[in-house]
């Protein structure tokens, strides 16, 4: 073995503003301060590197569904966009509450996906909690509270055992809080109205206080300040198309735009930027749909935006700007994930995970065009945007100016896990 270590990043702007080298060996760092001796030196003065996003809630579909996603896609996107490790969601056709189906979906992400990843067991009635936590689920959900694309809501009654057994487990468990009314919009303020901020709020308010003291919840793409001050002590997401998108900003009945829980109003926006410091994290909520399947009447459009690869790089944009700390933007997308996922944080100090991205000087527009989802569109065309040029997974280059190279990803099962 070469007593050289594997690569140097050199002149990182360290949180708190120090300029060092950070030295890398077998995927960890291995020394941050002056370089060590490698067989590689990526130069970063200029750039912003941030420890690798992690993004807890992507749906990469695949199966009968990879005409608008799979592992394959959805990873590079993930990857281009500043992410190393990804949670997929359970809601897949058939949906994961089997162990059989778990297992079989742990095997498809290791042979196609390029990034790292976690997988969540869904709820079903009558699921096996245990045998899905011990073959490595992260968490059980999202669990809908409310019907959506490709989600059933549990019944009051599912719901609640099914919170008590994942309690009784140790396990996380992730919530997808709504309350749907039976109206069918036409726009996307109808949907908001059909699906409102405030039935969001009290749905978070009641599991929080019939659940929350005993079992370990996280809130979903919270969508509104008020639902986010209803969670308590309960860990929470929220999205970028939440934070960068609004009714009044959208063509009326855009389909484009048309997700669960809905694009709130130019104010809920605003007011959701104001509970900043309390997002524990953003997260994506990926959900591909083909243009295909979002090019038909406003009804009886399928919900979901596509935002795994411009969610980083969004907020770069807007970290450049000033509106936050750029410590505050690594503990929302990696360290706070990692922490929830128990998992080890990427970052910059010995024995973390060597999972980097490297983001330029230069803020450029958003174009479909640059973009890998197989869903082949994004509701931020043109919006300002700061790309990884580089992206580090374990220690070696995974991406590099618009090309994947082959490194290590991981497959980061459970608390529950029994190999
Ligand atoms: O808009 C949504 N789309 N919300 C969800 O909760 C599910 C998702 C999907 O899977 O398409
Ligand atoms: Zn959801």
């Amino acid at each position: 073995m070469s007593s050289r270590c594997d690569l140097v990043l050199s002149d990182v702007t360290l949180p708190g503003g120090r300029v060092a080298d950070v030295s890398i060996r077998e995927g960890l760092v291995q020394h941050t301060g002056a370089p060590l001796p490698a067989e590689q030196v990526i130069p970063c003065r200029g750039l912003v590197v941030l420890p690798g996003a992690v993004d807890i809630h992507v749906h990469f579909r695949g199966g009968i569904q990879r005409e608008k996603e799979d592992w394959e896609s959805g990873s590079m996107s993930a990857l281009a966009g500043g992410a190393t490790v990804v949670v997929d969601q359970p809601n897949t056709i058939p949906p994961l509450t089997t162990p059989e189906a778990f297992r079989d979906r742990v095997s498809e992400a290791g042979r196609m996906s390029l990034c790292s990843f976690a997988i969540n067991a869904g709820v079903a009635q009558g699921t096996d909690f245990v045998a899905l936590w011990q073959k490595g689920a992260a968490a059980f959900g999202e669990i809908f509270a409310a019907p959506s694309s490709y989600g059933e809501a549990l019944s009051p009654h599912t719901l609640s055992s099914a919170l008590s057994a994942i309690g009784r487990l140790g396990a996380p468990a992730t919530i997808h809080a709504e309350k749907a009314g039976p109206a069918q919009a036409d726009d996307l303020a109808g949907h908001d109205l059909n699906r409102p901020a405030d039935g969001e709020a009290e749905t978070v308010r009641e599991i929080a206080g019939a659940h929350g003291g005993f079992t370990r919840l996280h809130f979903c793409h919270l969508s509104a300040a008020r639902s986010i001050a209803a969670a308590g002590s309960s860990s929470l997401e929220v999205t970028p198309h939440h934070l960068f998108l609004s009714v009044e900003q959208s063509i009326p009945d855009d389909t484009l735009r048309k997700v669960n829980p809905p694009i709130r109003s130019e104010k809920e926006r605003r007011d959701l930027w104001h509970m900043w410091d309390r997002i524990d994290v953003i997260a994506s909520d990926h959900a591909p749909h083909t243009l295909r399947e979002k090019n038909v009447p406003f009804r009886d459009a399928p919900s979901g935006i596509p935002g795994v690869e411009t969610m980083l790089p969004l907020l770069v944009a807007r970290m450049k700007e000033g509106v936050f700390s750029p410590v505050s933007l690594m503990e929302k997308t990696s360290w706070r994930p990692s922490d929830l996922l128990g998992i080890p944080r990427a970052g910059f100090r010995p024995g973390e995970r060597a999972d980097f991205a490297l983001y330029g000087e230069e803020i450029v527009p958003v174009s479909v065009d640059d973009l890998h989802s197989r869903a082949g569109w994004t509701p931020y065309e043109g919006f300002p945007a700061v790309f990884p040029s580089i992206v580090i997974l374990g220690g070696t280059p995974a991406f590099r100016e618009g090309e994947f190279f082959e490194a290590a990803p991981r497959w980061f099962p459970g608390r529950g896990y029994h190999p």
